[in-house]
């Protein structure tokens, strides 16, 4: 029989989970179908029950709805608990649903496995302290970062955040503070994980942070760089990345969370690159 699987948020209509999923699936030969599903606002829970009592065998969940996924699952990831948030659902043994986070892990893989950065013992400023900044701190630990800096809008978000993740194996010199608090520092790498991309705005952050070779990472995606992406490489910054890696990479390892296999990503994501800019000219 095929399997079902579908992507939750509000709105829904533009997201590229559906197509990534349907070129895993082909890719792997996978018999399933992926859609995608607008829930309303208020009712994530009534949604996905629906969904999984129709027989549906996993789900990503997108914005507004991944501390409604963290509450809807029976049980959680250790890593989905420390993030927060949920952004994959399985339906496991007895109906039970387990929840997951693979944003995190979709961040260090592109950053790694994509741009070929070697994260260990690198300077990293991470700029946001909201959902998405929480999921990539203990990936970006586990991935052997030197020295963690979480800088935020409202320094005692950051400051929060550190104390979850402090104790972690292997350690990594852990700070928080505001923009401020930047001054004289530098980095290795510096990812933008607030949503200010959103309007236009970049955080306003030093000048002098990038370290030579630095590389600068904005979560968020488009066809022509972001105002993180300018703003970076007006003040120094060797490299600079959107996150549409990130998008492909979290949905490889919910699809391998799902069906056991792991999809090729290096085609897909050229694929999707592609084809974001088709839409933006056409
Ligand atoms: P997400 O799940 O996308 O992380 P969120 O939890 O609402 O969304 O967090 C948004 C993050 O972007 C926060 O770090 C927020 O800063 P505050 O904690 O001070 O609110 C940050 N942010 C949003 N707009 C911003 C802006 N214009 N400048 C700087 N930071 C901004």
């Amino acid at each position: 029989m095929t399997d079902t699987y579908a992507v939750f948020g509000n709105p829904i209509a533009h997201s590229k989970s559906p197509l990534i999923h349907g070129w895993f699936a082909e890719q792997t030969g996978q018999d399933m179908t992926y859609q995608a599903l607008l829930a309303p606002e208020d009712d994530f829970q009534g949604q996905a029950e629906a969904f999984f009592a129709e027989g549906g065998q996993g789900a990503n969940v997108t914005v507004p709805f991944k501390l409604d996924a963290l509450v809807f699952a029976d049980k959680l990831s250790p890593r989905a608990r420390r993030a927060g948030a949920v952004n994959t659902l399985q339906k496991g043994q007895n109906t039970e649903i387990y929840g997951d986070n693979t944003d995190g892990i979709g961040l260090v893989r592109d950053l790694t496995d994509n741009l070929g950065l070697d994260l260990k013992g690198k300077r990293v400023l991470l700029v946001g302290a909201g959902g998405a900044a929480r999921g990539a701190v203990e990936p970006l630990i586990n991935a052997g970062v030197a020295r963690l800096k979480i800088a935020n809008r409202t320094p005692e978000k950051a400051q929060q955040l550190i104390k979850i993740f402090h104790g972690l194996q292997p350690e990594a010199e852990l700070a928080a503070g505001n923009w401020d608090s930047l001054e004289g520092n530098q980095f290795d790498l510096i990812i933008n994980a607030t949503s200010a991309s959103l309007s236009g705005n970049v955080p306003p952050l030093p000048r002098g942070l990038f370290a030579p070779g630095a590389v600068a990472y904005d979560m968020m995606y488009a066809a022509r760089p972001t105002p993180f992406m300018s703003w970076a490489e007006d003040v120094g910054a060797s490299e600079v990345s959107d996150g549409l890696g990130m998008l492909v990479e979290q949905a490889a390892e919910a699809f391998f969370l799902w069906r056991q296999v792991r999809p090729e990503t290096t085609g897909i994501l050229h694929r999707l690159r592609m084809l974001l800019q088709e839409e933006a000219h056409g």
